[in-house]
Protein backbone atom coordinates (compact mmCIF):
# COMPACT_ATOMS: atom_id res chain seq x y z
CA UNK A 1 0.00 0.00 0.00
CA UNK A 2 1.10 3.26 -0.77
CA UNK A 3 1.27 6.31 1.61
CA UNK A 4 0.69 9.93 -0.23
CA UNK A 5 1.15 12.83 1.96
CA UNK A 6 -0.62 16.26 -0.13
CA UNK A 7 0.72 19.38 2.06
CA UNK A 8 -0.37 23.20 -0.03
CA UNK A 9 0.04 26.72 0.23
CA UNK A 10 3.08 26.69 2.15
CA UNK A 11 3.47 30.36 1.81
CA UNK A 12 6.63 30.80 2.87
CA UNK A 13 7.07 34.43 4.62
CA UNK A 14 3.92 33.77 6.07
CA UNK A 15 4.83 30.67 7.48
CA UNK A 16 4.98 29.47 11.17
CA UNK A 17 7.50 27.66 13.23
CA UNK A 18 5.28 25.64 15.18
CA UNK A 19 3.19 24.46 12.24
CA UNK A 20 6.50 23.36 10.62
CA UNK A 21 7.39 21.67 13.26
CA UNK A 22 4.07 19.42 13.64
CA UNK A 23 4.28 18.55 10.20
CA UNK A 24 7.93 17.18 10.10
CA UNK A 25 6.67 15.65 13.26
CA UNK A 26 3.29 14.26 11.55
CA UNK A 27 5.24 13.28 8.27
CA UNK A 28 7.60 11.19 10.44
CA UNK A 29 4.82 9.81 11.85
CA UNK A 30 3.05 8.85 8.10
CA UNK A 31 6.72 8.18 6.49
CA UNK A 32 5.39 8.65 3.14
CA UNK A 33 5.90 7.34 0.14
CA UNK A 34 5.70 10.59 -1.89
CA UNK A 35 4.94 14.18 -0.69
CA UNK A 36 3.08 16.29 -3.07
CA UNK A 37 3.14 20.12 -2.86
CA UNK A 38 0.46 21.76 -4.83
CA UNK A 39 1.79 25.40 -5.21
CA UNK A 40 2.12 28.95 -3.22
CA UNK A 41 5.39 28.02 -1.32
CA UNK A 42 6.39 31.72 -1.14
CA UNK A 43 4.24 34.45 -0.31
CA UNK A 44 5.48 37.28 -2.79
CA UNK A 45 7.58 35.20 -5.09
CA UNK A 46 10.58 37.36 -2.92
CA UNK A 47 14.32 35.94 -2.88
CA UNK A 48 14.13 35.14 1.00
CA UNK A 49 11.04 33.30 0.44
CA UNK A 50 11.94 31.24 -1.68
CA UNK A 51 15.39 30.44 0.09
CA UNK A 52 13.31 29.29 2.90
CA UNK A 53 11.23 27.55 0.89
CA UNK A 54 14.70 25.71 -0.72
CA UNK A 55 15.58 25.22 2.86
CA UNK A 56 12.47 23.44 3.77
CA UNK A 57 12.50 21.25 1.01
CA UNK A 58 16.33 20.21 1.40
CA UNK A 59 15.53 18.91 4.97
CA UNK A 60 12.65 16.63 3.72
CA UNK A 61 13.34 13.11 4.22
CA UNK A 62 11.08 11.48 1.35
CA UNK A 63 10.66 11.92 -2.48
CA UNK A 64 8.41 15.16 -3.34
CA UNK A 65 6.77 16.30 -6.53
CA UNK A 66 5.75 20.16 -6.40
CA UNK A 67 3.85 22.26 -8.82
CA UNK A 68 3.92 26.56 -8.73
CA UNK A 69 0.88 28.63 -7.46
CA UNK A 70 -0.04 32.03 -8.45
CA UNK A 71 2.09 33.49 -5.58
CA UNK A 72 4.86 32.31 -7.03
CA UNK A 73 4.78 35.13 -9.75
CA UNK A 74 5.79 38.08 -8.99
CA UNK A 75 2.79 40.38 -8.73
CA UNK A 76 4.64 43.39 -7.95
CA UNK A 77 7.80 43.70 -10.27
CA UNK A 78 6.21 43.48 -13.79
CA UNK A 79 9.16 42.97 -15.75
CA UNK A 80 10.05 39.87 -13.59
CA UNK A 81 6.28 39.07 -14.35
CA UNK A 82 6.37 39.25 -17.75
CA UNK A 83 10.07 38.47 -19.24
CA UNK A 84 11.56 36.05 -16.60
CA UNK A 85 8.20 34.65 -15.08
CA UNK A 86 9.97 31.05 -13.26
CA UNK A 87 13.48 32.32 -13.22
CA UNK A 88 13.40 32.11 -9.29
CA UNK A 89 11.37 28.66 -9.43
CA UNK A 90 13.93 27.29 -11.44
CA UNK A 91 16.76 28.35 -9.65
CA UNK A 92 15.62 27.67 -6.33
CA UNK A 93 12.66 25.06 -6.71
CA UNK A 94 13.15 22.86 -9.82
CA UNK A 95 13.62 23.30 -13.60
CA UNK A 96 10.68 21.34 -13.97
CA UNK A 97 7.27 23.16 -13.84
CA UNK A 98 5.38 20.08 -14.67
CA UNK A 99 6.86 16.86 -13.33
CA UNK A 100 5.53 13.54 -12.91
CA UNK A 101 6.32 10.69 -11.14
CA UNK A 102 6.00 7.19 -10.84
CA UNK A 103 6.08 4.81 -7.78
CA UNK A 104 4.72 1.38 -7.77
CA UNK A 105 1.75 1.36 -8.55
CA UNK A 106 1.24 4.99 -8.91
CA UNK A 107 2.26 7.56 -11.62
CA UNK A 108 1.61 11.07 -10.73
CA UNK A 109 1.60 14.17 -13.05
CA UNK A 110 2.16 17.83 -12.12
CA UNK A 111 0.18 20.75 -14.40
CA UNK A 112 1.77 24.39 -14.15
CA UNK A 113 -2.00 26.17 -13.92
CA UNK A 114 -0.34 29.61 -12.84
CA UNK A 115 -0.06 32.34 -15.39
CA UNK A 116 1.47 35.65 -15.44
CA UNK A 117 -1.24 37.44 -17.30
CA UNK A 118 -4.77 36.81 -18.31
CA UNK A 119 -7.85 38.93 -19.64
CA UNK A 120 -9.51 39.63 -16.55
CA UNK A 121 -8.42 42.04 -13.66
CA UNK A 122 -7.54 39.10 -11.03
CA UNK A 123 -4.19 37.79 -11.70
CA UNK A 124 -4.45 34.96 -8.93
CA UNK A 125 -6.98 32.91 -11.75
CA UNK A 126 -5.29 29.83 -13.04
CA UNK A 127 -5.56 28.13 -16.49
CA UNK A 128 -5.10 24.98 -18.12
CA UNK A 129 -4.25 24.91 -21.43
CA UNK A 130 -5.89 22.43 -24.41
CA UNK A 131 -2.55 21.48 -24.86
CA UNK A 132 -1.43 20.87 -21.51
CA UNK A 133 -4.77 19.09 -21.37
CA UNK A 134 -3.55 17.10 -24.24
CA UNK A 135 0.00 16.17 -22.04
CA UNK A 136 -2.15 14.77 -19.37
CA UNK A 137 -4.20 12.89 -21.43
CA UNK A 138 -0.76 11.47 -22.93
CA UNK A 139 1.12 10.73 -20.10
CA UNK A 140 -2.69 9.06 -18.18
CA UNK A 141 -3.03 6.88 -21.35
CA UNK A 142 0.51 5.59 -21.07
CA UNK A 143 0.52 4.59 -17.41
CA UNK A 144 0.56 1.17 -16.57
CA UNK A 145 -2.73 -0.60 -16.15
CA UNK A 146 -3.92 -0.94 -12.60
CA UNK A 147 -2.04 1.86 -11.96
CA UNK A 148 -3.53 4.87 -9.23
CA UNK A 149 -3.22 7.52 -11.81
CA UNK A 150 -2.72 11.39 -10.19
CA UNK A 151 -3.20 14.80 -11.77
CA UNK A 152 -1.79 17.66 -9.41
CA UNK A 153 -2.46 21.31 -9.76
CA UNK A 154 -2.82 24.47 -7.94
CA UNK A 155 -5.90 25.74 -9.34
CA UNK A 156 -8.86 23.82 -8.29
CA UNK A 157 -11.23 21.75 -10.76
CA UNK A 158 -14.33 21.49 -8.64
CA UNK A 159 -15.45 23.90 -5.76
CA UNK A 160 -18.50 23.32 -3.74
CA UNK A 161 -20.50 26.66 -3.31
CA UNK A 162 -21.07 29.29 -6.29
CA UNK A 163 -19.18 32.16 -4.45
CA UNK A 164 -15.89 29.96 -4.55
CA UNK A 165 -16.37 29.47 -8.09
CA UNK A 166 -14.74 32.30 -10.05
CA UNK A 167 -11.37 30.52 -8.28
CA UNK A 168 -11.99 27.81 -10.32
CA UNK A 169 -9.22 26.78 -12.99
CA UNK A 170 -10.20 28.08 -16.69
CA UNK A 171 -10.36 25.12 -18.66
CA UNK A 172 -12.03 22.86 -16.36
CA UNK A 173 -15.17 21.26 -18.29
CA UNK A 174 -13.13 20.05 -20.99
CA UNK A 175 -9.93 18.70 -18.78
CA UNK A 176 -12.15 16.98 -16.55
CA UNK A 177 -14.17 15.03 -19.18
CA UNK A 178 -10.61 14.32 -21.15
CA UNK A 179 -9.33 13.33 -17.85
CA UNK A 180 -12.17 11.43 -17.10
CA UNK A 181 -12.33 9.45 -20.80
CA UNK A 182 -8.34 8.66 -20.14
CA UNK A 183 -8.76 7.36 -16.97
CA UNK A 184 -7.34 9.42 -14.61
CA UNK A 185 -8.69 8.74 -10.54
CA UNK A 186 -7.24 11.40 -8.33
CA UNK A 187 -6.90 15.02 -8.91
CA UNK A 188 -5.23 16.98 -6.26
CA UNK A 189 -5.28 21.01 -5.67
CA UNK A 190 -5.00 23.69 -3.24
CA UNK A 191 -5.09 27.73 -3.81
CA UNK A 192 -8.54 28.30 -1.63
CA UNK A 193 -6.73 27.54 1.66
CA UNK A 194 -10.05 25.08 2.39
CA UNK A 195 -9.73 21.34 2.41
CA UNK A 196 -12.10 19.46 0.45
CA UNK A 197 -13.00 16.09 -1.00
CA UNK A 198 -15.44 15.47 -3.62
CA UNK A 199 -16.39 12.97 -6.20
CA UNK A 200 -16.71 14.49 -10.02
CA UNK A 201 -17.64 12.85 -13.15
CA UNK A 202 -16.44 9.19 -11.28
CA UNK A 203 -12.83 11.16 -10.25
CA UNK A 204 -11.79 11.54 -7.04
CA UNK A 205 -11.17 15.47 -5.71
CA UNK A 206 -9.13 16.38 -3.14
CA UNK A 207 -7.72 19.88 -1.99
CA UNK A 208 -5.41 20.39 0.96
CA UNK A 209 -5.52 23.59 2.97
CA UNK A 210 -2.72 25.62 3.63
CA UNK A 211 -0.38 23.47 5.40
CA UNK A 212 1.84 25.76 7.43
CA UNK A 213 1.05 29.94 7.13
CA UNK A 214 -1.03 32.41 8.93
CA UNK A 215 -2.81 32.96 5.75
CA UNK A 216 -5.94 31.15 7.00
CA UNK A 217 -9.55 31.09 6.03
CA UNK A 218 -11.82 31.75 8.93
CA UNK A 219 -12.80 29.03 11.01
CA UNK A 220 -10.38 26.34 8.99
CA UNK A 221 -6.96 25.87 10.74
CA UNK A 222 -3.68 24.57 9.02
CA UNK A 223 -4.38 21.19 7.67
CA UNK A 224 -3.01 18.56 4.96
CA UNK A 225 -4.32 15.44 3.88
CA UNK A 226 -2.96 11.82 4.00
CA UNK A 227 -3.45 9.56 0.63
CA UNK A 228 -3.63 5.80 1.67
CA UNK A 229 -4.30 2.74 -1.01
CA UNK A 230 -3.96 1.71 -4.66
CA UNK A 231 -5.55 1.70 -7.37
CA UNK A 232 -8.84 -0.31 -6.82
CA UNK A 233 -9.51 1.57 -2.79
CA UNK A 234 -8.39 4.36 -1.10
CA UNK A 235 -8.45 6.03 2.41
CA UNK A 236 -8.48 10.04 2.35
CA UNK A 237 -7.37 11.55 5.57
CA UNK A 238 -7.49 15.27 6.38
CA UNK A 239 -5.19 16.18 9.39
CA UNK A 240 -6.14 19.48 11.37
CA UNK A 241 -4.13 21.61 13.53
CA UNK A 242 -4.86 21.53 17.10
CA UNK A 243 -3.65 23.20 19.45
CA UNK A 244 0.39 22.03 19.26
CA UNK A 245 -0.20 19.45 16.55
CA UNK A 246 -1.71 17.88 13.46
CA UNK A 247 -5.01 15.43 14.48
CA UNK A 248 -6.83 13.59 12.02
CA UNK A 249 -9.50 15.37 11.36
CA UNK A 250 -12.07 13.14 9.00
CA UNK A 251 -11.68 10.07 6.96
CA UNK A 252 -13.07 8.72 4.07
CA UNK A 253 -12.61 5.00 1.97
CA UNK A 254 -13.36 4.80 -1.85
CA UNK A 255 -13.42 1.75 -4.06
CA UNK A 256 -13.11 2.01 -7.26
CA UNK A 257 -16.23 0.47 -9.17
CA UNK A 258 -16.36 0.04 -13.42
CA UNK A 259 -18.23 3.55 -13.55
CA UNK A 260 -15.66 5.06 -11.05
CA UNK A 261 -14.55 5.62 -7.47
CA UNK A 262 -17.71 5.73 -4.87
CA UNK A 263 -17.68 6.45 -1.31
CA UNK A 264 -17.23 3.12 0.71
FE1 LIG B 1 -2.40 30.16 -1.42
FE1 LIG C 1 -3.09 30.37 -4.89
Amino acid sequence: MTTIAHISDLHFGREQATQIAGLRKALAQAAPNLLIISGDITQRARHREFQLAERFLSTLPFPYLIVPGNHDLSAHRLIERFMFPWRKWRRYISHDLEPQTSLPGVHVIGVNSARRFGWYWDWSRGRISSQQVSEVVAALQAAEPNTLKVVVAHHPFWLPTANLRRQLIGGYRHALEQFQAAGADLILGGHIHLPFINIVNGMLISHAGTTISDRLVKGQPNSFNLIQGDSHQLTLQTLEWEEDHFALRQQQSFRKQSDGWQQH
